[in-house]
């Protein structure tokens, strides 16, 4: 993919290389005793943050074992549509990990890879922004220590695929780690991606979260490199008995059918003081936020779905937390798709009128 914006992208690179001791290479790796600390600024990262300001994730297609297995195929005319209702980005979840060799070094598929490349081109040709998001590694996080290398082998060849692709594409390090990663092992991990990243995408915005599936109470044992183009994000389902009741993949939840939220004022407030954790961690640390997964299924019924869409936005939005809905088109979904029409309640709670 070539750069549109190669000159302006130096011009950022190199204001930025100023201010950013975390863009620069040879970045130390020793890290044993991990801090976090103030990112020394948050300008560059802020604004490229309101790019997701209202994003919505393309779930359920590339993060599946074979993009079609759970019903879902991305087409252009989604996208199209996606950014037509006002959407400014989409989280593409991708399950790398099924389409890499086993051995070093790991080769993508390169049919894979472009596909990835077609529905990030089409993202971009709509005129949104694309966050290339590594989905659903469960080995690594099941196995860390025997999963570590490949990870970090398949992120270098994305890295250098979209070496000079536009400042629009945003690398997510991995969805909601959890299990045997560890916040030890992950502030570990995740350091050694950016620091991999950063050799060939100096400038490009990286996105990752804490452990225990991004979990907001577990911002405060995340710890970022002092790299000044992160973003921080969190996901949130809560009450989860509310948002995943009758969800297949969750056991028991067949039990919290019926389970409503009305948005009563103690409802609100459990929400609001959750989000002020999130936003809290992010004056203290100078980072942007970015709520990178929120939804309820559809099994919940729809006029709660609508009040708790709606207040999650709407506080995320006052807090100027950029966000992604969960999802677009299948058990959360706000399009329909063998309609091919928004369900205009849900979309309008997130996109007012
Ligand atoms: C998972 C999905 C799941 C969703 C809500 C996502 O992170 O990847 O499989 O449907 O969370 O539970």
């Amino acid at each position: 993919m070539k750069s549109k914006n190669a000159a302006r992208a130096i011009l950022v690179f190199t204001v930025l290389s100023l201010i950013a001791p975390g863009c620069r290479k040879n970045v130390s790796t020793d890290r044993k005793n991990l801090k976090n600390e103030p990112a020394p600024s948050s300008l560059y990262a802020n604004k490229m943050n309101q790019r997701l300001a209202r994003s919505v994730n393309l779930g359920n297609a590339l993060e599946a074992p074979n993009e079609g297995d759970w019903g879902m195929i991305i087409r252009k005319e989604y996208l199209d549509s996606i950014a037509a209702v006002g959407f400014t980005a989409v989280r593409i979840p991708i399950k790398w990990s099924a389409h890499a060799s086993k051995q070093n070094p790991f080769t993508v598929n390169p049919a894979f890879f472009n596909r990835v490349d077609e529905v990030v081109s089409w993202s971009l040709e709509a005129g949104l922004n694309a966050i290339v998001d590594f989905h659903h590694y469960d080995e690594l996080t099941a196995n860390p220590s025997e999963h570590k290398d490949r990870w970090l082998g398949i992120w270098g060849q994305i890295s250098v695929h979209f070496k000079n692709a536009p400042d629009s594409i945003f690398f997510e390090l991995l969805n909601e780690p959890h299990d045997k990663l560890t916040s030890d092992l992950w502030n570990r991990y995740l350091a050694e991606a950016i620091d991999l990243i950063r050799q060939d995408n100096p400038t490009r915005m990286i996105i990752s979260g804490p452990v225990n599936w991004n979990a907001f109470d577990q911002l405060n044992v995340l710890v970022l490199p002092p790299d000044t183009m992160l973003i921080a994000t969190f996901h949130y389902y809560l009450p989860f008995h509310f948002t995943h009741q009758g969800a297949g993949w969750v056991d028991g939840s067949d039990a919290w059918l019926g389970t409503t939220w009305s948005g009563t004022d103690n409802e609100k407030k459990a929400l609001e003081d959750d989000f002020s954790i999130a936003v809290n961690w992010g004056k203290t640390y100078n980072r942007p936020i970015f709520l990178g997964e929120f939804g309820a299924y559809s099994k919940a019924d729809s006029l709660s779905r609508l009040r708790w869409t709606t207040f999650v936005r709407e506080t995320a939005e006052s807090a100027n937390i950029a966000w992604a809905y969960w999802e677009f088109g299948a058990g959360f979904g706000i399009y329909d798709r063998e309609q091919n029409r928004w369900r205009d309640g849900l979309l309008h709670a997130l996109i007012p009128l």
